[in-house]
């Protein structure tokens, strides 16, 4: 009897589990909003050398790195309000890029760090997850 409940408790950790992976976009979800709209800056690898980086006066930032400048934690929201605040930092040397389609979407749920579920739009939300998975 104890053995069945076990059973039938892990196969319900389990059911639980596919039902979060099937909610969640995932990395490869996000890599195509990714090459969209960042590639052609950070470049197909993240590592900033996108076929615009020339062009700018600040050199796109390495986004495999972001983890590791972090102490080890993917900054969720430091990234996430960098987004969000990108038309609004003023810079003139750079053509404003256009994120209007991953800003919608149905909300999912994403952990922001701080213990907090976050609803974020989804085409964002697959970004985060792609932007995670090339982390070095
Ligand atoms: C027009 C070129 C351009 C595009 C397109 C672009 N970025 Fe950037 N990005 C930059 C530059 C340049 C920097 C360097 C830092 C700065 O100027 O703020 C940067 C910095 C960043 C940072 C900050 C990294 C850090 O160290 O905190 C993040 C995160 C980021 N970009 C993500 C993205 C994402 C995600 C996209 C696509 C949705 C994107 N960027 C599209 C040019 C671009």
């Amino acid at each position: 009897m104890r053995m069945m409940g076990m059973i039938a408790a892990g196969a319900l950790g389990v059911f639980a589990v596919a039902c979060m992976q099937a909610e969640m976009p995932d990395a490869s979800e996000g890599a195509q909003a990714y090459s969209a709209n960042c590639a052609m800056c950070h470049g197909l690898s993240g590592k900033g050398e996108g076929e615009l980086a020339g062009d700018l006066s600040v050199r796109p930032a390495d986004l495999t790195r972001l983890t590791r400048e972090n102490g080890g934690t993917f900054p969720v929201n430091q990234v996430l309000s960098y987004i969000d605040g990108y038309t609004r930092q003023g810079r003139e040397d750079v053509e404003m890029p256009e994120f209007g389609l991953l800003l919608k979407g149905p909300s999912v749920p994403i952990a922001t760090g701080d213990g907090v579920m976050t609803p974020t739009p989804r085409p964002l939300a697959a970004l985060l997850a792609y932007l995670e998975s090339i982390q070095i």
